[in-house]
């Protein structure tokens, strides 16, 4: 498959990819949103991949939003249309069964910060900045940004920072909750390649029922106890679930295998 603007490196069973479009601060055109999809659909698909870290290369840029010059002369249809092409492809990523963080470094904006949203987790370099700029143009956000930023940090907060469009730091955001950790540039990836490791030693089942589970609370028309009873049950039926019980009562680490 070729890739115009991504970037992949797997290693170890971890999957980066990397929005490369420095020149624009890796704003997301439409092209680069569809990568996306198919980037996150087919390391759904690929057994070798056990996790997944979304970065933006450079130093300055995670992602500065959707790119504004592809805004131009949309009717209001099309407009619709491209909010829902980016929800779906963001929703795709948020129940994706494999984790999934974002390894925020630098500005993630507008439609960057609704990417950062959509992941699992988020690290943060203590240069990012976060916001949801999209009022100084006359817009909102359309990727899911008026929703998740109040599920991660709260309706007090999230409207602020919808109204005002103003930019917060990482402390702040790692203060209101909406990032996981802060580190230094040069530690980034590892942060993120760590937390990756640590799940990659838990079971792949447990682990992408647990994803589920959660994200059933923010699902409309979904009772989210109800689809914790299900996952809950589903493990029972597992590989997984079979070692990790065997290995407790025989003192010995689980060897899971995903099935
Ligand atoms: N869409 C398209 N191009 C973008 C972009 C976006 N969202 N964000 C940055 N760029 C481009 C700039 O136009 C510039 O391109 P050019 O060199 O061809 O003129 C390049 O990326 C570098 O950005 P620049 O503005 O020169 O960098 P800066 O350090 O002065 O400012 C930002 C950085 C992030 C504050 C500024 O780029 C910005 O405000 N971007 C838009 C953020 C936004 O509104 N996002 C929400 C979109 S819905």
């Amino acid at each position: 498959m070729e890739f115009k603007n991504l970037l992949f490196n797997l290693s170890n069973g971890i999957l980066t990819i990397t929005v490369n479009r420095p020149d624009k601060l890796n704003a997301l055109n439409k092209l680069t949103v569809q990568e996306i999809q198919q980037a996150i659909n087919s390391a759904k698909e690929n057994p070798e991949v056990k996790g997944i870290i979304i970065t933006g290369s450079g130093t300055k840029g995670f992602v500065a939003g959707a790119d504004i010059s592809e805004f131009i002369g949309l009717s209001p249809a099309e407009g619709m249309a491209m909010a829902q092409a980016g929800q779906d492809v963001f929703k795709f990523i948020e129940n994706c069964h494999k984790p999934v963080i974002a390894a925020v470094n630098g500005f993630a904006l507008g439609g960057g910060c609704e990417l950062a949203m959509a992941c699992h987790m988020r690290v943060a370099t203590d240069n990012a900045k976060f916001g949801q700029p999209e009022v100084n143009l006359g817009l909102i956000a359309g990727y899911g940004g008026t929703q998740r930023l109040i599920q991660l940090i709260g309706k007090t907060k999230a409207m602020e920072l919808h109204l005002t469009g103003d930019m917060i730091t990482a402390e702040q955001a790692l203060f209101l909750g909406l990032v996981n950790y802060v580190v230094p540039q040069a530690e980034l990836m590892a942060r993120c390649i760590e937390i990756l490791e640590r799940i990659k030693t838990k079971s792949p089942v447990a682990v992408g029922g647990a994803i589920n589970a959660i994200n059933a609370f923010f699902t409309e028309g979904v009772d989210g106890f109800k689809a914790e009873i299900n996952e809950f049950g589903k493990c029972f039926s597992s590989q997984d679930f079979k070692e990790g019980t065997s290995a407790f009562l025989e003192k010995r680490k689980p060897n899971f295998t995903g099935r």
